[in-house]
């Protein structure tokens, strides 16, 4: 980690110890909120939306939570000299595993620009990001692609330029044909980010069937890449035996935000979750482990 740029960067995301969306993301996602329409949901439903109004609760409830869990994981790693060694073709792939509204690639979008940002004085040009969201859900496949374009239309981001944005529907790992095909053809992943959507992929799969999936994705990132997987505190186990089934370290993270909604304007809380990143050079299948 590069220690003076990491404290500039938290300072400005973090300022004061807590978690702050920048006005310009807060007014995106206050703009999108205010154009769904409002319902009753099921605490299901809000984790795991499925309609407009649904996606309306999600966005009120978790986007800011999720995204400052995305950035503080991937801070020490965003600021270190590996990163920005391994920055050498101005392309920069993000692959978005159950993207819902696009949380963890707008999280990382702004933080590369801030952090592109405070290295100005060392040269480095602008950085072309290119996307694939990939979700089962057609409401988070419409409002990420939304929130991306009106991300990189209002904020103007001073280092970093939208390039190819895919949407995939097929569920993770059925679709891995297609996040072949993707790779060959924009270059491999620099980051493939699994934020809260172990559980469903869990439910779905079975822990031996998701080691294996996350084993297929080192074929298709940069070797110097990041994968990354989310989960919230509930899910110690959960991240726990996939981690020890992959060869790799989790660990819990706790953080203080700023709450967003009408009436609690100036309140904070404290979140835990728990979090694996890791090189996928280092990724081994254990199947003793389960
Ligand atoms: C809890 S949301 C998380 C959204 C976002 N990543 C975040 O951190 O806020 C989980 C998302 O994963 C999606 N999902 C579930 N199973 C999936 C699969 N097999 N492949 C891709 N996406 C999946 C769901 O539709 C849902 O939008």
């Amino acid at each position: 980690m590069h220690k003076k740029l990491y404290k500039s960067i938290i300072d400005e995301l973090c300022p004061e110890g807590n978690w702050k969306l920048r006005c310009s993301i807060e007014k995106l996602l206050n703009a999108k909120i205010n154009q769904l329409p409002c319902r009753d949901v099921t605490g299901e439903e809000t984790r795991y939306p499925t309609d407009r109004a649904s996606m309306k609760a999600f966005l009120e409830t978790f986007f800011a939570r999720h995204y400052f869990q995305v950035q503080k994981s991937l801070v020490e790693y965003l600021t270190s000299s590996e990163f920005y060694d391994s920055l050498t073709t101005k392309e920069f792939n993000i692959l978005d595993i159950g993207s819902g509204p696009a949380v963890a690639s707008l999280a990382v979008t702004e933080m590369l620009d801030c952090i592109l940002g405070a290295r100005n004085e060392a040269g480095i040009h602008k950085l072309r990001v290119n996307y694939v969201l990939n979700d089962t859900e057609n409401i988070c496949l419409g409002i990420d692609q939304e929130l991306l374009r009106n991300y990189f239309r209002s904020q103007s981001p001073q280092r970093i330029s939208c390039g190819h944005v895919f949407s995939m529907e097929k569920g993770f790992p059925s679709n891995f044909g297609q996040l072949e095909r993707v790779a060959r053809n924009l270059g491999l992943y620099d980051l493939i980010i699994l934020s809260y959507v172990l559980k469903p992929l869990h439910n779905d799969l079975g822990l031996k069937n998701i080691a294996n999936a996350l084993s297929m994705l080192q074929g298709i990132s940069k070797p110097n890449g990041r994968i990354m997987i989310i989960q919230d505190k509930f899910s110690k186990a959960l991240v726990g035996n996939v981690s020890r089934l992959i060869g790799q370290s989790f660990k819990k993270e706790t953080l203080a935000q700023h709450i967003y909604s009408e009436n609690n304007d100036n309140e904070t809380y404290t979140y835990s979750y728990y979090t694996c990143l890791f090189a996928p050079t280092g990724l081994s299948v254990n199947a003793r482990a389960v």
